[in-house]
């Protein structure tokens, strides 16, 4: 099992950002959902951290799910639940009572309707609840470096790409989901967006 642990780089350089995140919305209690977990270890990071959150990883790819439950195996914490098969373009996971909404570096991998589903399903996270979004999104005139990975993600597939940040905020917004903080990342054009869905 411990042969299918993964580790990525970009998650283990903005963990701490992720964390420093979260603990500003400390005290944190009940279910956080995680979207497109990975490699696992911002949900384990994330579990260690907060114990009395109970943290659900998810991800469709199967290698994803085997390196998360194999983090969660060695050294996961009673809090930390094993993975499961959700897709965000799937309605399944939007039948989970979540308390809080993880989804970091998934949106440009993924079509724009997947954007457009996150939003909806945290449309019904209770009220004052959060919604934590990182990664790279277009907001004025981007740097090389994400008009070289927007170029790569194309074409690599058609409907992959950088979303633009206003859209998003303005798609959100009308969900009721309020942008309380934008911050930058550890990347120059990554940002991470903290939303809360109206009291
Ligand atoms: C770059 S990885 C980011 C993983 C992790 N969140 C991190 O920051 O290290 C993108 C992840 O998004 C997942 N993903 C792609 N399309 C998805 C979708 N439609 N719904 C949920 N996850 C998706 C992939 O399987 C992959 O694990």
């Amino acid at each position: 099992m411990g042969g299918m642990k993964r580790t990525a780089r970009l998650a283990l350089d903005n963990r701490d950002l992720l964390l420093s995140a979260l603990r500003a919305l400390a005290p944190l209690r009940g279910l956080a959902l995680e979207l497109g977990s990975g490699t696992g270890e911002h949900a384990l990071a994330v579990a260690r951290a907060f114990p009395d959150l109970e943290v659900q990883p998810s991800d469709p790819d199967p290698e994803a799910r085997a390196s998360i439950a194999a983090w969660r195996e060695e050294a996961g914490p009673s809090n930390l639940r094993p993975p499961l098969d959700l897709d965000l373009l799937a309605p399944a996971w939007r039948r989970i009572a979540a308390d809080l909404l993880l989804c970091v570096n998934v949106l440009h991998l993924a079509p724009p309707a997947a954007g457009e589903a996150l939003l909806e399903g945290a449309a019904a996270l209770p009220p004052g609840a959060p919604l934590l979004l990182y990664g790279p999104f277009l907001d004025g005139p981007p740097p090389a470096r994400l008009v070289r990975f927007d170029a790569e993600l194309r074409a690599h597939h058609p409907a992959l790409g950088l979303r633009p940040l206003a859209p998003l905020i303005e798609a959100a917004a009308r969900r009721g989901l309020r942008l309380e903080t934008r911050q930058p990342g550890r990347e120059p054009g990554d940002l991470l967006l903290l939303f809360r869905r109206a009291p």
